[in-house]
């Protein structure tokens, strides 16, 4: 499955498109192709917050502080964030009731600087793990490569 969805990306995504133009392919070729998740979306940085991008299921908070929440974190951080149980996690933003565990992946332009978060969530506890995390990392490279370097 990752080794096609890599695949897939690679030939859909063109980085001659504007950066929500790519987004919106992304979340919806990710959304129907990885399993057992809920909500699958990208959250962008403004150089203040992050705002809701394009995204694969139910209407979500539609800003972000940075530090907060998991994505605020991860943003903050610039670090990939596995949550195997969201109740566990201190000011997890909850969007989605169904949401059990989440992962979320910076994604940092060439230049260094932000450009947003990969934010994915599923109904099961635990959904995420190294394979999963190392497998999404690929994912979120080839993602960055397909976007300009500001927006
Ligand atoms: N899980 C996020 C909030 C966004 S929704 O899950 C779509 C968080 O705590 O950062």
């Amino acid at each position: 499955m990752w080794k096609s969805l890599a695949r897939d990306l690679e030939v859909l995504l063109d980085a001659s498109d504007h950066p929500v133009t790519t987004l919106a392919n992304a979340a919806a070729l990710l959304f129907r192709g990885i399993d057992r998740i809920n909500w699958l979306g990208f959250y962008l940085y403004d150089g203040k917050k992050l705002y809701l991008g394009p995204f694969g299921g139910k209407p979500a908070c539609t800003s972000i502080e940075m530090g907060k929440g998991v994505c605020g974190t991860s943003a903050l951080k610039k670090e990939v964030i596995v949550v195997p149980d969201v109740d566990q996690f201190p000011g997890h933003i909850v969007c989605d009731a169904d949401s059990r565990s989440e992962i979320v992946l910076p994604l940092v332009l060439t230049d260094g600087s932000l450009f947003g978060v990969l934010d994915i969530d599923s109904a099961e506890l635990s959904r995420f793990g190294e394979e999963e995390k190392k497998e999404l990392e690929v994912i979120s490279r080839i993602i960055v490569q397909k976007l300009p370097v500001s927006l």
